[in-house]
């Protein structure tokens, strides 16, 4: 594995005067640098179930927002999360608001139908606020076809959101036909036909992958593996040899034998990652690189990091703490606490 040194010495320093006080995670798609730097690296899933485990009282988080809300929101009042840029987003947390959601399942129960939602992680808490209210629960892309499964199975029909991607990729998994899965509007809801809304939504960085061009590669290198996201299209996903969070897409890599080359459809820092720290594969980039690194993420810089950590040890860290207002709180935990 190669060495963090690679970091300016400060950071370094910081980070042991911390260590046993602040619990530094980090998600996949960090530089590979700040990653190794980490007392632990997971998916948005275990990045949640860490900050509430982790014995440390306070956690800085180096991921996007929604990652550090859903962490805050896990983690309980004693804690304290902190994330290096606070107002880093997501293009899908983008792609849905509150108010928007709340008119939609509002409307929908006027017309006498009640559609569950479901929210992906990558969410504002406002949104989950709302799926809270609502009888709904939050998923990530490594739960998100038991927690959509788990409702269908009670009869209920769902409104998955705002990935659009995921929501084709669970339906086509669990085996909804094409009249079952409707684009939220497109439809009228009253259709009970119609198991499965999505939400119009996309991560700019997956959306890009293109399955011909997938499907061209495979065939020239017939003997290298292909691994996607699951927000990738779902045409190249299903070319893929295997889809999954980042975690299970790091397992996979892990699990193929010296020398097989693998091309991984995910952001470019996690690639770089794999491909650093297993010289005995061939880990290659499957995303088209003009658009493989994620903007949101590229606000975490070792600078960055640095400065939360120097301002958090000296008791300044108030201004990276990620505080959940008390009026959203209850009904946003709710929604994620049935994720984990
Ligand atoms: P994971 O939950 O798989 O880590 O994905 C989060 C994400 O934002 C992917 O773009
Ligand atoms: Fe959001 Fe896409 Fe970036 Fe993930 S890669 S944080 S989904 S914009």
């Amino acid at each position: 594995m190669a060495p963090v040194s690679s970091l300016p010495s400060e950071i370094l320093a910081l980070r042991e005067r911390l260590r046993g006080r602040v619990a530094l995670l980090a998600h996949q798609y960090v530089l590979p640098e700040l990653a190794r730097l980490a007392d632990a690296v997971g998916d948005s899933l275990e990045l949640a179930r860490l900050a509430a485990e982790r014995p440390e009282g306070e956690v800085l988080l180096m991921g996007v927002r929604f990652m550090a809300e859903s962490a805050a929101l896990l983690a309980g009042e004693n804690k304290r999360v902190y994330a290096p840029v606070p107002t880093a987003g997501c293009a899908l947390a983008e792609a849905v608001r509150a108010d928007a959601l709340a008119r939609a399942l509002e409307e929908s129960a006027q017309r006498g139908r009640e559609v569950v939602p479901v929210a992906y992680a990558n969410t504002d808490v406002a949104v989950k606020a709302v799926v809270g209210r609502h009888g709904g629960a939050v998923a990530t892309s490594a739960n998100a076809v038991a927690v959509v499964r788990a409702y269908l199975d009670r009869g209920k029909g769902v409104l998955f959101l705002p990935d659009e991607n995921l929501g084709r990729v669970v339906a086509w998994t669990l085996g909804l036909r094409e009249e079952e899965v409707r684009l939220w509007g497109e439809a009228p809801v009253e259709d009970r036909r119609i198991r499965l809304f999505l939400w119009p939504g996309a991560c700019p960085v997956h959306a890009a992958l293109d399955a011909v061009d997938l499907r061209h590669r495979k065939e020239s290198e017939p003997h290298a593996r292909f691994l996607v996201h699951p927000e990738c299209p779902l045409p190249a996903v299903r070319e893929a040899d295997a889809w999954g969070s980042t975690r299970r897409i790091q397992e996979y890599v892990e699990s193929l034998p010296p020398g097989t080359r693998v091309y991984v459809g995910t952001e470019e820092r996690m690639v770089r990652r794999l491909a650093e720290d297993h010289p005995e594969l061939d880990v290659r980039l499957l995303l088209p690189r003009e658009s493989a690194v994620c903007p949101y993420f590229a606000a975490l810089t070792p600078e960055r990091v640095a400065e939360a950590l120097q301002a958090i040890a000296e008791g300044r860290g108030e201004a990276y703490e990620v505080r959940i207002h008390p009026e959203l709180a209850s009904d946003a935990r709710r929604a994620v606490e049935r994720m984990v």
